[in-house]
């Protein structure tokens, strides 16, 4: 519909860039363009005038006639566009029809999306911040994939690094068995040794001889590395099974080990890097340098990044690869960047860094303990028990049995979580709030899940009776209307959050939908009442819409609440 319309303008303007917006206000219709204001203003026009001359001649488009209902021209140069009822009310048989799949497409069909995403650190605690990343990026690749991107998800895991170093220095020194070592140990022994270095700074010599070691693939150093990326993965696996997240690759940085050499041989070839002090580094206009190995010969996270993006050109031929990483990381990004391009690696391929805000916590409760991590396991846990809460309380719930509880309880308190994060702009801040993850009247998953939860119940009532009271339609009234304008909408708030890497225009958009259901719902009768085959269709639309938005989320709609 939005293309008619787009390729109706163009034939009447001449004017190839037309941008049609959504008017958020009622009564301005289904799409609206500034287009005439623009053009007249270039041609020194007035542009009212302008638009109503646009608008006649849109008029007689017949393309256009089968699916508008009313084009206007409005002060001070607006056309608004107007759907016709016919057109809006097949947009619910398509819903109805292609269910779970309604509003995906093959747009991006052919094309490959890398998507780099929690990337976590092994040897230290997940963090909250590691948990925007995870989130975000789940959602990023279930947008891209409805849209028919083949989509490479890879957890790019901090396992390698002259920290390591430190680790081996720590467990050999102290004669610790690393297969007992729990996370908490490991992180404990790093902050450990950066105190006991301050005062010592031998000790840095020790750790960078124990990184060389394992450079070299000594047996005990890899060894003892080995069981600590195990520790590390098996706790992070019991994480991404609470979320429901997995990945297609898990290349850690030790992965690119041996392609390093290669990427650092082709910047010296292209006289990219120069020697500083003794390191080797690599400058860039109006940024700080890079390092690109350290002086005592070490390869950096830089290098790493560098030899990953060279790896995933050529193993994927991605149309282009997102960073899901905290907004820490801008200036290390642009410096992978612009080096990927001084090498002439990047042919039209787009690299985005797709920099996360942090989460503060509100009450101070679950706050850092001295600089340490918040511990997400109980964050996670605690909000688990919170979705239980939510269930125990409502009369819905009631006889289902235990098991189904439980599932039901971790949809809705895993739900809250990543719907709270998803809910803001990446790029903001956020303070973690339990009251607003839970709301139940606001823009919170619970929220979303309930009216999900009605639409279910409605329907299974209905059921016995839905075809035989589907008959002739009435016209719409008012509440009908919005929400059968508003579901239409759909497809191309996908679009839009997906081109914007933004997960949050979809959460806008479902709690704009839930509220004009439940404000439909509260005030006409829906069984036996008049219209009573469109008002189910609606609900079965509206469920299917919302269910459909929420799993594009990562979170899933429980069947009853
Ligand atoms: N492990 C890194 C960190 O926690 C994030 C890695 C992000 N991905 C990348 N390709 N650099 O800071």
């Amino acid at each position: 519909m939005k293309n008619q319309i787009l390729f109706g303008l163009s034939k009447a303007t001449g004017e190839k860039h037309i941008y049609l917006e959504t008017p958020e206000r009622e009564g301005h219709g289904d799409y609206s363009t500034n287009i005439a204001m623009i053009i007249a203003k270039k041609e020194d026009l007035k542009p009212i005038k302008y638009a109503r001359e646009v608008v006649a001649k849109l008029l007689k488009d017949n393309d256009l006639a089968k699916i508008v209902s009313k084009i206007e021209a409005v002060e001070p140069g607006f056309i608004n566009f107007f759907l016709s009822e016919k057109v809006l009310l097949s947009n619910l048989k398509a819903i109805t029809s292609e269910k779970d799949r309604y509003g995906s497409s093959q747009e991006g069909k052919g094309e490959t999306v890398v998507v780099d995403y929690s990337s976590p650190n092994i040897a230290k605690r997940f963090g909250i911040g590691h948990l925007r990343s995870t989130i975000i990026g789940q959602s990023l690749c279930n947008l891209y994939g409805f849209l028919g991107y083949k989509v490479v998800g890879d957890n790019h895991l901090g396992d390698w690094g002259t920290q390591f170093g430190t680790l081996l220095y720590q467990i050999t020194s102290k004669n610790l068995n690393a297969q007992e070592l729990s996370i908490d140990d490991l992180e404990e022994l790093y902050v450990k040794f950066n105190k006991e270095a301050d005062e010592n700074p031998e000790l840095w010599d020790e750790a960078r001889k124990w990184f060389r070691k394992l450079e070299e693939d000594e047996s005990e150093a890899r060894k003892i590395w080995e069981t600590i990326v195990k520790t590390s993965k098996s706790e992070f696996g019991r994480i991404y099974k609470i979320l429901g997240v997995s990945f297609d690759h898990e290349h850690g940085e030790s992965f690119y080990e041996d392609k390093m050499q290669e990427a650092i041989d082709e910047i010296r070839k292209k006289k990219l890097s120069k020697k500083s002090r003794e390191a080797e580094i690599v400058e860039f206009e109006g940024i700080p340098p890079a390092i690109l190995l350290k002086s005592d010969g070490a390869t950096t996270y830089f290098t790493r990044d560098l030899a990953t993006i060279k790896y995933r050109l050529g193993e994927w031929s991605p149309g282009k690869i997102i960073y899901e990483v905290g907004s820490e990381q801008k200036l290390h990004f642009r410096q992978v960047f612009a080096t990927a391009k001084l090498l002439g690696w990047i042919k039209g391929e787009e690299l985005v860094h797709i920099a996360h805000g942090l989460i503060r916590f509100k009450d101070g409760k679950m706050s850092t303990r001295k600089g340490q991590g918040i511990k997400l396991e109980e964050v996670l846990e605690e909000s688990i028990k919170r979705g239980r809460k939510v269930i125990n309380k409502s009369d819905t719930s009631r006889g289902l049995p235990k098991k189904e509880i439980e599932k039901v309880a971790n949809a809705v308190g895993i739900g809250a979580i990543k719907y709270f994060d998803l809910s803001h702009h990446y790029s903001s801040d956020i303070i973690f709030d339990w009251e607003k993850l839970f709301v139940l009247e606001g823009n919170s998953a619970p929220y979303l899940q309930y009216t999900i939860a009605r639409t279910n119940s409605i329907l299974q009532k209905a059921k016995k009776d839905l075809v035989e009271n589907n008959k002739e339609k009435q016209k719409l009234n008012n509440e009908e209307l919005l929400l059968v304008r508003t579901l239409a909408r759909f497809p191309e708030v996908i679009i839009d959050a997906t081109k914007n890497y933004s997960p949050n225009l979809i959460c806008n958009y479902l709690f704009d939908l839930a509220q004009k259901y439940n404000n439909f719902y509260n005030q006409h009768r829906i069984i036996e009442g008049e219209n009573e085959g469109l008002r189910l269709e609606l609900t079965e639309s509206t469920g299917c819409v919302l269910k459909n938005g929420l799993t594009l989320l990562g979170i899933e709609s429980p069947e009853k609440m």
